[in-house]
């Protein structure tokens, strides 16, 4: 073999290596393109101004943060992480929104404080910043100012320029759903039963309507009694607060012990029969499998494991399917398309 032909070979073969890389990088999760330095030429100090308008909105809401948080999840198990959650009704762009999905309607909240952090990054770094990562900020910031970790939060997801009711009507999990189902939600969009039960961890803050909890105190599966996983102590004090005939409304922490502090307690609950919700209490029960029970005693025995495995899960959970590149556009208000 000639030496110019070895060359020509392995031009040949470099090349041909070359264009798998792309192609691979190309076909590859698209996740690959987020990266925490995303805005740090056009809008370095976003983090800073999501932090701030948080703060604020914290002080006469103390729940606020745990409604964010809620946001981004619902976001993202829907179209992936898009911002889609955001976009209210328009005959004109035929937006049919999501905020009317049976688990999102009367029940999701703090679509007003989003508006106002985007119109606080609007005004810092006009048509930049996306309402997708704006929420997966909010997100960040909700967790570690309640006393949670905190994170390099993954940027440059770009909005959708549509929503998909009927995705959020199925594709969301249920409290009343049993864990096969809810796992199988979690593994429809990449998640792992370990992803579920660090996410889980979020009910460490927060509230729950009465009308989400009722059947558990009451008419337990039909039964006429209540659901007998729950300790009596709390059955009481739930009783109380949502009575069999009075307010669908009426709230609950999700976290008996420190309702607004971002914590491990909500594992040790689950090992007192004391979740409020009945998927929360099905994590930890008679039935459940000793994967997930391993899972809940190791979390609940030290925080700080809990903390490293809720970030990377809230990373993996950023990282489902986002528009990236020219696809999408950035929304200049979250509310609608551009
Ligand atoms: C595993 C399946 C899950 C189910 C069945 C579930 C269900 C619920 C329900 C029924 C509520 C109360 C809503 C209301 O009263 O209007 C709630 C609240 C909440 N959920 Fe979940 N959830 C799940 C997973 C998650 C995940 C993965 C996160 C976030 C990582 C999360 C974060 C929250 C937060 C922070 C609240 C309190 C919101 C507030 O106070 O406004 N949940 N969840
Ligand atoms: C953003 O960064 C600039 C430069 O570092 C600084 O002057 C400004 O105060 C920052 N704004 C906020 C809201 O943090
Ligand atoms: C989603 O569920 C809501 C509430 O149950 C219902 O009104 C709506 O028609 C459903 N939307 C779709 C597209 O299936
Ligand atoms: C609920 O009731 C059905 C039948 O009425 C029974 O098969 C099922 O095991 C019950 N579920 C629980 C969690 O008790």
């Amino acid at each position: 073999m000639s030496s110019s032909s070895y060359y020509y070979y392995s031009f040949n073969f470099s090349v041909i290596i070359c264009i798998l890389l792309v192609v691979l990088s190309i076909f590859s999760h698209s996740n690959a393109q987020l990266n925490s330095n995303f805005y740090e030429n056009n809008c370095p100090n976003v983090s800073d101004i999501v932090r701030c308008v948080l703060q604020e909105a914290l002080q006469s809401d103390a729940r606020i943060g745990a409604s964010l948080l809620r946001i981004h999840f619902h976001d993202c198990f829907v179209n992936g992480c898009d911002a889609s959650i955001l976009l209210d009704n328009n005959a004109k762009t035929k937006i049919v929104s999501e905020k009317n999905a049976a688990p999102n309607a009367n029940s999701l909240r703090g679509f007003n404080v989003v508006d106002n952090i985007k119109v606080a990054v609007e005004n810092c770094c006009p048509g930049v910043v996306s309402c997708a990562d704006i929420l997966a900020l909010a997100a960040e910031s909700s967790v570690s100012l309640a006393g949670g970790p905190s994170w390099n939060v993954l940027l440059g997801r770009r909005d959708s320029r549509r929503a998909n009711q009927g995705g959020a009507n199925i594709s969301i999990p249920s409290p009343l759903e049993d864990i096969n189902k809810i796992t199988t939600k979690f593994s429809a969009v990449g998640l792992t039963i370990t992803d579920l039960v660090a996410l889980s961890g979020a009910h460490t803050f927060g509230r729950a309507q009465c009308r989400l909890f009722r059947e558990r105190l009451y008419n337990f599966n039909g039964t006429g009694k209540p659901d007998p996983t729950l300790n009596t102590n709390y059955l009481a004090k739930l009783m109380k607060i949502c009575p069999k005939k009075g307010s669908n409304t009426a709230l609950a922490n999700l976290d008996l012990t420190t309702p607004n502090k971002f914590d491990n307690n909500y594992f040790a609950n689950l090992q007192n029969k004391k979740g409020l919700l009945e998927s929360d209490q099905k994590l930890f029960s008679k039935n459940s499998a000793s994967e997930i029970t391993n899972i809940i005693k190791t979390f609940s025995r030290d925080q700080n494991v809990f903390f490293q495995s809720f970030v990377e899960s809230m990373i993996n959970m950023g990282n489902i399917s986002p528009l990236t590149g020219t696809n999408g556009e950035i929304r200049l208000d979250c509310k609608r398309v551009n």
